[in-house]
Order: C-alpha cells, then sequence, then structure tokens
C-alpha cells in the first residue's frame, strides 16, 4: 500500500498554490508531476558530466554514455524486455508510432491490406495509419465500442482477416480509462498473421507491462506521464520484427561506415537513434522508473483502484440526477485512473475554468481523440485523472467544485 503522505512530499510543485488555493493536480493522463529524484537527475547531469555519449574517450563522455544506456537497461527491464535490442529511444509515444508508421508499415503493407483499430485512439494511433493506408492502398477497419465504451469484440473474428496485417490499439484510452485486453486481442491478432501495436502512454505509467507476457510486436510510450521530463519516450520492438526494419532518420549515429556513395547501419537499437539524442532526459527518465519501482507499481495500481472507485462513488449523486454523465466501464477492474464526464449544463471549457479558480486542474477538450467525441454525441468531455500522490480530500474537492458549477450555470440560464 502506498503511503500517499510520503509520496507527495517527493514532488516538491504539489505544495504550490493556484489563485491563493492549494493545487489539486488531476490532469496526469496528459503530464505527470516530477519527484524531486528526477529533478535531481537533471540537475546531476547538466552539473556534473553534461557531454556527447557514444563519441568521446574522455571521462564525462563516457559517465554520460554508462548512464545513458543503464536507463535503456532500466527501460527493458521495467517492460519486461528479453533485452535492450528492441528499446529505441525516441522523443514519444507519437513519435514513436510514426516510426513504425513511416519504416515497418510502408514496406509491409499494400493494396487491400488492412491495419484494424479501435473507436477510441488517440489522434496519434490514428493519423499516421490513415496517412499509411493512403499512401499504399490499404484501408482501416474499427473495432466498435458497447454502450459502456469498452471494446465490442462480438465480431472480432470478421474484423480480423487474413488481409489484416496490424492490430494497433491503446492498453488504456487516455479519454474513457478503459483497459482494454491487449494480450488476448495479440493472441487473436497473431493468428490472423498480423502483428500487434500497443499504445501504452496511459497504462505503461500505471500498470504492471510484461511485453514478454503480451507477446506485442510493438509497444510506444512516453516518458513525461510516468514522472520522468518532456521529450523523451520509448519504442519497443520485438526483435525478430526490428532486425527486419529499414532506419527511419539518417545521419550520424545511427551509421556503422559511411562511403560517398552509401553507408551501413549501426547496430540495433542505434540504427533508430539518428544525431545526438535526448541524453539528459533519458537519464532521468531512468530515475523516473527507479522511482516507480520503489514504489512498486502493484501498489500503484492498487492506489488508483482505490480512488478511482471512490471518484466514481463520489460522482454517482450528480449522475443519478442526469446532471452528469461518467464515460467508460463501471468495474474499475477494467478501467486506470481516468475519469471523463460532461454535463449539459455547462460546457466543459467553463467547467474548467471555474475549477482552475478552486486550484483543480483537469483537462477538458476533445483529448485529442475527436472520433470518439463524435460516438460519445459531445463537444468536448472533462476529465480528471489520478496518480500516486492524488488523494479522496482531492476528489472531495473536484465533486464539490463540479456540483457548485453546475449550479452557477444552471443558475444563469435560468436567469436569462
Ligand atoms: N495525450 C495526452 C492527453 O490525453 C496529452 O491529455
Amino acid at each position: 500500500m502506498l503511503d500517499v503522505k510520503a509520496v507527495r512530499k517527493d514532488f516538491p510543485i504539489l505544495s504550490r498554490e493556484v489563485y491563493g488555493k492549494p493545487l489539486v493536480y488531476l490532469d496526469n493522463a496528459a503530464t505527470s508531476q516530477k519527484p524531486a529524484q528526477v529533478i535531481q537527475a537533471l540537475v546531476d547531469y547538466y552539473e556534473s558530466y553534461n557531454s556527447n555519449i557514444h563519441r568521446g574517450v574522455h571521462a564525462l563522455s563516457m559517465e554520460a554514455t554508462d548512464r545513458y544506456e543503464e536507463s535503456r537497461r532500466k527501460f527493458a527491464a521495467f517492460i519486461g524486455a528479453p533485452s535492450t535490442t528492441g528499446v529505441v529511444l525516441v522523443r514519444n509515444t507519437t513519435e514513436a508510432i510514426n516510426l513504425v508508421a513511416q519504416t515497418w508499415a510502408r514496406r509491409n503493407l499494400g493494396p487491400g491490406d488492412e491495419i484494424l483499430t479501435t473507436h477510441m485512439e488517440h489522434h496519434s494511433n490514428l493519423v499516421p495509419w490513415q496517412q499509411v493506408a493512403q499512401e499504399r492502398g490499404a484501408s482501416l477497419r474499427f473495432i466498435p465500442l458497447t454502450h459502456e465504451q469498452a471494446l465490442d469484440l462480438t465480431n472480432l473474428d470478421s474484423l480480423l482477416t487474413p488481409r489484416t496485417k496490424l492490430l494497433t490499439l491503446n492498453h488504456m484510452s487516455n479519454v474513457l480509462g478503459t483497459i482494454n485486453p491487449v494480450k488476448e486481442l495479440t493472441e487473436a491478432a497473431h493468428r490472423a498473421g498480423a502483428r500487434v501495436l500497443i499504445d501504452g502512454a496511459q497504462s505503461v505509467p500505471h500498470l504492471k507491462t510484461d511485453v514478454t507476457d503480451l507477446d506485442c510486436d510493438f509497444l510506444a510510450f512516453s516518458g513525461h506521464k510516468m514522472m520522468g521530463p518532456t521529450g523523451i519516450g520509448v519504442l519497443y520492438v520485438k526483435q525478430e520484427v526490428i532486425e527486419d526494419m529499414d532506419p527511419f532518420l539518417h545521419g550520424g549515429e545511427m551509421v556503422l561506415q559511411v562511403w560517398d556513395d552509401r553507408a551501413t547501419w549501426n547496430d540495433l537499437p542505434m540504427r533508430f537513434e539518428a544525431g545526438t539524442p535526448n541524453i539528459a532526459d533519458t537519464i532521468a527518465l531512468g530515475a523516473a522508473v527507479d522511482y516507480l519501482e520503489s514504489l512498486g507499481m502493484d501498489n500503484v495500481r492498487e492506489h488508483e483502484v482505490a480512488i478511482t472507485e471512490y471518484a466514481l462513488n463520489a460522482f454517482r449523486e450528480l449522475e443519478e440526477s442526469e446532471e452528469v454523465r461518467v464515460y467508460g466501464p463501471r468495474d474499475v477492474t477494467q478501467r486506470g485512473g481516468i475519469v471523463s464526464f460532461y454535463s449539459e449544463a455547462v460546457h466543459p471549457h467553463d467547467l474548467g475554468t471555474m475549477l482552475d479558480r478552486e486550484g483543480i486542474a483537469i483537462r477538458t477538450g476533445h483529448h485529442c481523440a475527436m472520433p470518439l467525441m463524435g460516438r460519445l454525441a459531445v463537444p468536448a468531455t472533462a476529465r480528471a485523472s489520478f496518480y500516486v500522490y492524488n488523494t479522496e480530500e482531492e476528489v472531495d474537492l473536484l465533486v464539490a467544485a463540479v456540483r457548485e458549477s453546475i449550479r452557477y450555470f444552471s443558475g444563469t440560464r435560468a436567469r436569462t
């Protein structure tokens, strides 16, 4: 079990105020806060051994190289990868998915082929596939949603056909919090001869993830949602797949030998990391992984299940009076710490602004999932998303402020 009070002390930002109120940070699905240990890792790098890696013979460069590669080993272990061969360091989940689209997919997709995805994807796991499908004459198919916004797998057999070359889906929806049965779906896709990409942006920071057990071909995730800095993310690729992939960016670092007219490629995974990489942030993400490991991912999950259950119960009265609609599965074991909701009485942006005045940070908008908003028949939603440092008291403040905003806007409407 997490000692949330002690955890909160590790996050300097949580002691600040917003408009004279203590910060209630409930926008963790957008980006998480950073513990002092991660911030210190950045400071240490720049103060003590800042230098370029894989290039120098001097002490600083060797120290930085060691720390950078040590982080890569930590990422591999954190996701259960058998080695670092398929652990490619990129900027974020979006870049990771684009890398797969531009390399593996352009080579492996042809006219008539299909990419199977879902109706709950972030734009970053949709638009790259639209582009590559257009270019290659392939098409997109979609797994629909149930009334509780889980995946409706009733017709999976007819959606996974011999033409399906890729199944690409998120492990946890950034809007609904729905946790998708990625292991079962990976098995089904493999039986149909398709490769599988898992968008782990929302899941890897919150759920114990084991790519060997999942057997996925690709896993993409971002460091900044798991207490690391922005600008560093990971693309994991299964060894047999990465060995057959062409490099994406060309230049320094990714080459072994270069002549006037040609070049050969560096070992894996450096072949996919052209140019000076994001050294400081990689090392700091290593510190974030250490921090999460010290909490224990099972404890992280346990805390989030508890706080999500608490939040769903806290919203119940507003739901029953039909003042608020809450999305996603009711069963907390089927969802992560994300609660999206909508009220007819107040536009999500107005709600977000009202909450902000109370020091409460949530995200409002389409959450980079416009097609999903269309299916929910709303222009936008309000979304609270939790992490290890959030408390039941913060949920109470959220729900009280939502109730107050609805009253205020209902009153305004009645007066006009
Ligand atoms: N993908 C992030 C979110 O859902 C930015 O907020």
